[in-house]
């Protein structure tokens, strides 16, 4: 039996940092009340000059670092991503030619928030079906570009970043299960309303901007989570014990706070960078993945579960042997 194993991760964040203060002095906000009800301290900015493939480069190549490989080793790339480069060529064949991985498949995903979750979960179903031996998996977002600076209620939540993760085959289990799920009647409470094909006036107006519900997201939200939480465990046959780490997606600590309760964990089991990072969509939880591998947290055998939600809605999620 071929299943993917995880072999190298790596994230970048751009340099420029917008702090909760900063705000304070872009909008009628306060650092307390950022702080209180989402987690967030900080987040980071892209330089005018990078665009999402920059971020998506730094973070592939310390993934293929880590995993000890070449681009040019590469079978597959998926980049998921809501902030792409251009409406085409694909971000994923931008990075492709930066890294000379010329050649092997490229494609992005578009699930926004649970975009690498959903990208995980197609990579390691290239490298089961045979055929594909070396994957590499990115999380990248400029999602700045997309946020209503003058909007409190969404401007003081996102930030720029991306990770990646190297995926490749083996005959020791590294990803157990991945569950997918989408529902597109709730599009109004989540959504940049403008598009190539539909509004259009508003992105050449520079006005496709983020716009969200966030309590009745937030409900959904926790909701949602739980389920995916017994689901992932049904289909493993395993009990919330055996979960060491937990890896969410960063949008808010009260979110995150309500999953590791769902799963008994403590929150010193939970991998939160929300706080430093903001809410990077794609890129978190690739992020938050490589921060605790390089700081030595998550260790080799330690089985982990991955959890996303976002725009669409979609969810999802991924039971991880590292
Ligand atoms: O990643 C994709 C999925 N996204 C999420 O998961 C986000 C989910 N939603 C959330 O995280 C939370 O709903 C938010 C952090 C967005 C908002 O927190 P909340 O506790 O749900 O606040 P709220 O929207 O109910 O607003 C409470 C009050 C309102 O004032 P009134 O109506 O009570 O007078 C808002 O106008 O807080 C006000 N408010 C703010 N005040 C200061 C909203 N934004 C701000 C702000 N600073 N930035």
């Amino acid at each position: 039996m071929i299943f993917s194993r995880i072999t190298g991760t790596g994230g970048y964040l751009p340099e420029k940092i917008l702090t909760n203060q900063d705000l304070e002095r872009m909008v009628e906000t306060t650092d307390e009340w950022i702080r209180e009800r989402t987690g967030i301290e900080k987040r980071h900015i892209a330089a005018e000059h990078q665009s999402t493939v920059d971020l998506a480069e730094q973070a592939a190549r310390r993934a293929l670092e880590s995993a000890g490989i070449e681009g040019k080793d590469l079978d597959l790339i998926i980049v998921a991503t809501t902030t792409p480069d251009r409406i085409f060529p694909s971000t994923a064949c931008l990075l492709q030619d930066r890294i000379g991985a010329n050649g092997c498949a490229a494609f992005d995903v578009q699930a926004v928030c649970t975009g690498f979750v959903y990208a995980l979960g197609v990579a390691d179903k290239f490298i089961r079906a045979g055929g594909t031996k070396r994957a590499l998996v990115v999380g990248a977002e400029t999602l700045s570009r997309i946020v209503d600076w003058t909007d409190r209620t969404t401007c003081v939540l996102f930030g720029d970043g991306a990770g990646a993760v190297v995926l490749e085959a083996s005959e020791e289990a590294g990803i157990l299960s991945t569950h997918l799920h989408a529902d597109g009647r709730y599009d109004s409470l989540l959504t940049v309303p403008g598009g190539v094909s539909q509004n259009a006036a508003l992105c050449r107006e520079g006005r496709a901007f983020i716009q969200m519900k966030g309590n009745e997201v937030f409900k959904v939200a926790v909701n949602t989570l739980g389920r995916i939480v017994d689901e992932t465990l049904d289909a493993a046959g395993l009990e919330k014990s055996d979960i060491d780490w937990l890896v969410p997606h960063q949008a808010n600590t009260r979110i995150i706070a309500a999953t590791a309760k769902k799963l008994d964990l403590p929150m010193e089991r939970v991998v939160l960078t929300v706080g430093q990072h903001g809410n990077t969509s794609a890129a978190s939880v690739p992020l938050a993945l490589d921060v605790a591998v390089r700081d030595g947290r998550i260790r080799r055998g330690d089985m982990l579960l991955l959890e996303a939600f976002g725009g669409g809605f979609t969810w999802g999620s991924a039971l991880v042997r590292f």
